[in-house]
Order: C-alpha cells, then sequence, then structure tokens
C-alpha cells in the first residue's frame, strides 16, 4: 500500500523552517530551551526542528504508550520513558507529532507542569481539530488536517510508515 501524499515533503521543510525561526524570535535571549520530544511519532519532527533552530537548545524525550479505546473515551496512557533531566526552572517546550483527541498532550502538560518549569508551552506538526475533544493551547501548530488516518514523518500505521519523507494518507482499515 503506497500513501496518499497530503503534505509533501517540501511543504514540510518550508513549514519546519518557519517554526523553527518563530520559536528561535520567541525564546532569543533564554539559555536554557528544553525541547522535549514524545516518542515515538516525534523523533523525526524533532530531529529536523531542532536543527533549523537558533536559539540554545538541548532535548530530551518522554514516551508514553496508549491502550484502550481512543477517541470518545479518554485513553489510558501510560509513562514508559521518563526524562533524564529535571524541567524545574527550564524553559519547556514539548514537541509533539500530531495532536488528534488531545488526551495525550493534556497528560503531558500536567505531568510537567507539576514539576515547576520557568515556562510550558507546546508545539505540534498536525492537529486534526474535528477529533479534539481537550481543550489543550498547542503555542506553534505545523499544519491543520482533515480527519484521516496519516502517516509518515514520524506518524506510523501499526509502528509502519514512519520513515516516509511525507505526510501521507492511508484508507480506514
Ligand atoms: C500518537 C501521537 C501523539 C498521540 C496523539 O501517539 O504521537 O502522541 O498519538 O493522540 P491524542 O491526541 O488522541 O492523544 P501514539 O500513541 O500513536 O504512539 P507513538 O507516538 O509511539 O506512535
Amino acid at each position: 500500500m503506497t500513501p496518499e501524499i497530503l503534505i509533501s515533503e517540501e511543504r514540510i521543510r518550508q513549514r519546519v523552517a518557519e517554526l523553527a525561526a518563530q520559536i528561535s524570535a520567541d525564546y532569543a535571549g533564554v539559555d536554557d530551551l528544553l525541547l522535549i520530544g514524545i516518542l515515538k511519532g516525534a523523533f523525526i519532527f524533532l530531529a529536523d526542528l531542532s536543527r533549523a533552530m537558533t536559539v540554545p537548545r538541548s532535548v530530551d524525550f518522554l514516551a508514553l504508550s496508549s491502550y484502550g479505546k481512543r477517541g470518545a473515551f479518554q485513553s489510558g496512557l501510560r509513562l514508559v520513558m521518563d526524562l533524564r533531566e529535571s524541567v524545574e526552572g527550564k524553559h519547556v517546550l514539548v514537541v509533539e507529532d500530531i495532536v488528534d483527541s488531545g488526551h495525550t498532550l493534556d497528560y503531558i502538560l500536567r505531568l510537567l507542569g507539576a514539576r515547576r518549569p520557568a515556562s510550558l508551552k507546546t508545539c505540534s506538526l498536525v492537529q486534526k481539530p474535528a477529533r479534539t475533544m481537550v481543550d489543550v493551547s498547542i503555542d506553534y501548530l505545523g499544519f491543520e488536517i482533515p480527519d484521516v488516518w496519516v502517516v509518515g514523518y514520524g506518524l506510523d500505521f501499526k509502528d509502519q510508515f514512519r520513515t516516509l519523507p511525507y505526510i501521507g494518507s492511508i484508507p480506514p482499515e
């Protein structure tokens, strides 16, 4: 199966550069920006975004796994790998590949908010507004997309397609 191109490699590259420029401008003068990628999906976006930025930054990762039904009910989330560093007193930017229902980002914001960072903001490459049911704030958003199953650029279907250079859509199961 070959996914249909929804967002081309070139459009992603341009948008990532714009986001990196905007974030770099907003954090000018900050010397302890910590980018936190949410595994697995965010690994490619974080790699490209962080390399296009011009302010001092470090990276760390959280890994979550979800279980149970998604969508109408809050899916169960489990922290499978925590950060290496403390976020206390640091300027934290959470980097996600996709905000779907919003439960994952909501969980992460509660988790990290309790650890007293100096600031806590969010960046997601894509969001499906039609499915987002939790009121989470996305400070930097790449693209709004329709309610289709998307793969590529970190996003998977059953752990496949993550390394496609574009974001594609595949038919529902
Ligand atoms: C995906 C994605 C987000 C989350 C968004 O992760 O990476 O973290 O779903 O969905 P939500 O807004 O409905 O919570 P997934 O659980 O598929 O794990 P993965 O990143 O390891 O693929």
